[in-house]
């Protein structure tokens, strides 16, 4: 932390320090962690007034697991810390309990482990083509090529949509991003023109599947068209924003995931090395990546009313940092926190996939995602450097690599 982004702070917020660290700014890879890292152990709490609108930080394990379990005083009316959308703009995400949970109770056994296993043959399958694909070439950008390219296809195979349309999917995923961090009239253009492929996209597949309906067990929009929310089927606008949610939620972080791992690897040959000779050790391997690579490094909530959280007077409307990334490389909950350690006792205790009632939908998928394509890539490519000369950069507001070129003999 510089000194400039800490100033003592104004008696209305109860004594914490501002910090001013704007965290949407794209920075040199692995430079958020360090400042945030340095925020937590800074203080408690905070404030921070980078944004127009200024949020609470929370930043420690212990609060930051409290808060997220809290959800009838911190709630999902708005999910990032950085800026306020429109209502009912992510479904589950915005949803807050009972209709989260009915919502839920839709999704919840599309996403489970037992069927999750249903698509790790096509996960292999995919993963094997990919990387046959790619070994012969010696080079490969995992940030814009497989870390984007096999997320896409498994989360089309998920829905029962065609595997063959991720290069179409591909841009539309970068648009949707594009519409939720970049706020300039060009940014959301840019966001409407995405919103609206997307729902001629999903729209098509809904027509298609009223059609002839697959298997609602399995066929995700089947499952949709069918299901009862509220006492009626769902209307198709909300099935449209539920489809695009999972999308933005899915393939985004499976993609960074896959990127912060590989820079681990390529960056750590002892921890490689450990995995090539023992590669059961990746489902390990996967859990602890998630903990001390957190991609989704804050989850955003509103205050439904006047909290005092611990002596932090948080006032109704307000908007609260829980920051997952900080908390899961905090000493007080892990043991050298910033080391990576699958064999650590309280792996798969971190926030990474968020706690509470809002944990991560598609968990059990991400981890069974990354599990195959990086045994099966190191099973093929086990030796790999980062190209020489390449500046490494992440993007803000949810981290990923901007690019990151691998190279091999
Ligand atoms: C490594 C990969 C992933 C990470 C790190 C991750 C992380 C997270 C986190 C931290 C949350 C909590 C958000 C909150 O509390 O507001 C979340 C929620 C969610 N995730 Fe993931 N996620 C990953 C992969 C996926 C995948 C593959 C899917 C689906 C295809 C998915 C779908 C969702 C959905 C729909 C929610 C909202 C859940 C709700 O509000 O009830 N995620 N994820």
């Amino acid at each position: 932390m510089t000194e400039e982004a800490i100033t003592t702070p104004p008696r209305e917020l109860g004594g914490c320090p501002v910090f001013h660290t704007d965290y949407r700014l794209e920075r040199p890879a692995l430079e958020t962690y360090r400042l945030l890292n340095a925020d937590r152990e800074a203080s408690r709490f905070a404030w921070n007034d980078s944004t127009e609108e200024g949020f609470w930080v929370i930043n420690r394990f212990d609060d930051v697991r409290e808060a997220l379990q809290r959800g009838d005083d911190f709630t999902n009316d708005q999910v990032s810390a950085f800026h306020r959308s429109p209502a009912m703009r992510l479904i589950p995400e915005n949803l807050n309990q009972p209709e989260h949970a009915e919502m839920r109770k839709i999704l919840n056994p599309f996403f489970a482990p037992k069927l999750v296993r249903r698509i790790a043959d096509l996960a292999q399958e995919r993963a094997t083509a990919l990387v046959a694909d790619i070994a012969p070439r010696g080079s490969e950008d995992m940030a814009t090529g497989f870390g984007m390219l096999y997320p896409t296809e498994l989360f089309l195979a998920l829905l029962g949509l065609p595997v063959e349309d991720g290069t179409t999917l591909m841009p539309w995923v970068e648009g949707q991003f594009t519409g939720f961090f970049d706020k300039t009239p060009e940014g959301q253009e840019v966001a409407a023109q995405t919103r609206q492929a997307l729902d001629e996209y999903f729209t098509a597949a809904i027509t298609d599947r009223r059609a002839n309906p697959g298997d609602p067990t399995t066929d995700l929009v089947t499952r949709l068209i069918t299901a009862e929310y509220q006492g009626a089927p769902i209307p198709d606008d909300m099935i449209l924003t539920i489809c695009s949610t999972i999308m933005s939620a899915g393939l985004d972080t499976t993609r960074s995931a896959l990127g912060y791992t590989f820079l681990h690897m390529a960056t750590h040959p002892e921890d490689r090395q450990l995995l090539i000779d023992e590669p059961e050790l990746w489902p390990n391997a996967v859990e602890e990546i998630i903990r001390l690579y957190g991609l989704v490094f804050q989850d955003g909530r509103e205050a439904a009313h006047d909290i005092d959280f611990h002596g932090l007077p948080i006032k109704k409307g307000d908007l609260v940092w829980l920051g997952l990334a900080a908390a899961n490389q905090d000493p007080r909950a892990f043991d050298n926190p910033e080391k990576f350690d699958p064999e650590r006792d309280n792996l798969t205790q971190h926030l990474g996939f968020g706690a509470g009632f809002h944990r991560c939908l598609g968990m059990h998928l991400a981890r069974a995602e990354l599990v195959v394509a990086l045994t099966e890539w190191h099973k093929h490519i086990p030796h790999y450097r980062i190209a020489e000369g390449t500046e490494l950069r992440e993007r803000g507001s949810q981290l990923r690599l901007q690019s990151l070129p691998l190279v091999w003999d």
